[in-house]
């Protein structure tokens, strides 16, 4: 398992960026976000992106994005909300990393992605009343969320304990969790990774 990947996947809201940023930082695995690689290569954030060439184009680049990350190299990768539409997403994604979802209830969703006025501005999420269009999607998208290995309701959790149960999902799902003795800056790979060979089995 040394070299696959923590992929979380699930709705907008539910701490996939903040959660993955925080386990990666931990864990000394390189932290990467599907939106963030795609506006990086686009050149555009990902608004521009659905308002200039539209929804196809962006689910285009975040099969391109998919296939790359979804590679395993024992990083932890946070996913856009709607990346398991497409199967060969899935099927990229899970054949290099352990999936787990994150999720969360509607109301909650909404706080977190700033209330209304915020989620307006989501493509997903524009027009309409946003927790309807929150329901309507969560609906929708369902079976594509229970795909995952493993799912972690983040709803009432602060932060430190959503790291924390997120880690022992890791360590559960792994059998063994060891944190690297030396960790390379930023969380990223070398000698932190380097070290957690020597120490013995990765979480992943
Ligand atoms: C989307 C979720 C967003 C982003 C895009 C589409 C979706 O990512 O990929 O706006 O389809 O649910 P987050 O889930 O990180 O907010």
């Amino acid at each position: 398992m040394g070299e696959r990947n923590l992929v979380l996947v699930g709705f907008m809201g539910t701490g996939k960026s903040t959660l993955g940023r925080a386990v990666a930082q931990v864990l000394c695995r390189r932290f990467t976000d599907s939106d963030a690689e795609i506006e990086r290569r686009a050149g555009r954030s990902i608004p521009e992106i659905f308002a200039s060439a539209g929804e196809v184009v962006f689910r285009d680049w975040e099969t391109v994005v998919a296939v790359e990350l979804g590679r395993p190299h024992r990083g932890v990768v946070a996913t856009g909300g709607g990346i398991l539409g497409r199967a060969e997403n899935l099927a990229a994604l899970r054949a290099g990393g352990v999936l787990v979802a994150l999720t969360a209830r509607p109301t909650v969703i909404l706080r977190r992605v700033g209330g209304a006025a915020a989620a307006r501005r989501r493509p997903l999420l524009a027009g309409g009343d946003p927790l309807e269009r929150i329901r309507t999607l969560l609906q929708e998208r369902g079976p594509l969320y229970t795909q995952a290995d493993l799912t972690l309701d983040t709803g009432d959790m602060r932060r430190d304990a959503a790291v924390a149960a997120l880690l022992r999902l890791c360590a559960e799902c792994a059998g063994t969790l060891r944190r690297p003795r030396v960790c390379a800056r930023d969380g990223g790979e070398g000698g932190g990774d380097a070290g957690a060979d020597r120490a013995g089995p990765p979480v992943l």
